[in-house]
């Protein structure tokens, strides 16, 4: 069978600028690995991103960010970030997604940016937390939220063509999951427990390269827009449905006159196919190796993922000498 190349003109894909983003923000945090700070550790990445950004010419606005102004001088949400020439973009960034793996040397802190046109991006307002249902392509249509965790494995499984017990769910190590736990145990299910960084879950729960399968239980509503950022070009499914974790939270939900019952979708959350994502790993991780300084440089390794064209890249960068000392808050001696 011959393939006839597409006469279509190539369109830029702003991916691969975004990608220098986390890569600089990498870069400079790296240097905090184990070393038991993880806010310095993430001040690092958040000056490395910033800087980054500020070569972009986008009308970005932060949607996912460091938080509110007051508390995160810098990446807050609502804050404009590129030159301002350009097409007006939501922004979200985790510039360390998983700060204390950063800070005790643990696998899979990454560095993390997406992109969509401006409204696109679900905004979590002052959620915190949400539950999410994370599955590959193949069992997208298969599960449902409201469904017994042992009925939802079950389908997967058939989906995936797997037994039951060939299963590997990605749990983080929280209190909260102690049922959850119980019920994939019960299924007879197998576990990866992590203590941090559900977007490195979901991620691994829809690449097929991964050994996870399946990705469930509640972490942080920005990180559940970030991931449907990258789920949106790897394919697969996020449900999702706001979980606030203490009463003030569920009240600010209320207040803010968000349906706290709505479960969302990859669709929801990010409301384009026109939907970029970018990722390097700062320690090394089972999908993406940490940064290596060699002496008179460093080796990042991202992947880059548009949606719209469904490519993913995988970037191995080496780094020169100049390039760390301009973007590393960490002095050389
Ligand atoms: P940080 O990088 O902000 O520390 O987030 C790490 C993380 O593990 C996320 O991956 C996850 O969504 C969230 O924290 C879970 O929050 P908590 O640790 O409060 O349960």
């Amino acid at each position: 069978m011959t393939t006839t190349p597409s006469k279509e003109v190539p369109t830029s894909n702003l991916g691969l600028d975004l990608v220098r983003v986390t890569e600089a923000a990498a870069l400079a945090s790296a240097r905090w690995l184990g070393r038991g700070s993880k806010e310095n550790g993430d001040k690092a990445a958040v000056d490395a991103m910033r800087l980054s950004f500020n070569a972009l010419n986008i009308k970005g606005r932060i949607i996912i960010g460091e938080g509110e102004k007051d508390e995160a001088p810098m990446l807050y949400n609502g804050e404009n970030v590129g030159t301002g020439q350009g097409p007006a973009l939501d922004i979200a960034v985790d510039p360390v997604e998983g700060t204390n793996l950063l800070a005790y040397g643990r696998p899979n802190a990454i560095s993390v940016v997406g992109a969509a046109p401006a409204g696109a991006m679900y905004n979590p307002g002052p959620s915190y937390y949400m539950q999410k249902l994370v599955v590959p392509g193949p069992a997208a249509s298969v599960v449902d939220l409201d469904a017994p965790v042992e009925e939802n494995l079950r389908k997967v499984a058939r989906a995936l063509g797997k037994d039951v017990d060939d299963l590997v769910v990605f749990v983080l190590d929280k209190p909260r999951h102690q049922r959850l736990i119980q019920s994939i145990r019960a299924v007879g299910a197998r576990i990866q427990l992590h203590t941090d960084g559900d977007v490195s879950g979901a991620l691994m729960a829809v690449d097929p390269r991964s050994e996870v399968d399946v990705m469930m239980g509640t972490g942080g509503t920005p990180e559940g827009v970030l991931s449907a950022c990258a789920i949106k070009g790897m394919g697969g499914q996020i449900l999702a449905r706001l979980d606030p974790q203490s009463y003030v939270e569920k009240e600010a939900i209320q207040n803010a006159g968000v349906d706290i019952r709505e479960i969302l979708t990859t669709d929801t959350l990010v409301r384009t196919d026109d939907v970029v994502f970018a990722a390097t790993g700062i320690s090394g991780g089972t999908f993406l190796p940490g940064v290596q300084y060699t002496g008179n440089g460093a080796i990042t390794h991202s992947m880059v993922i548009r949606a719209k064209t469904g490519s993913l890249r995988y970037i191995e960068a080496h780094h020169n000498w100049d390039r760390l000392m301009r973007f590393s808050s960490v002095k050389y001696d």
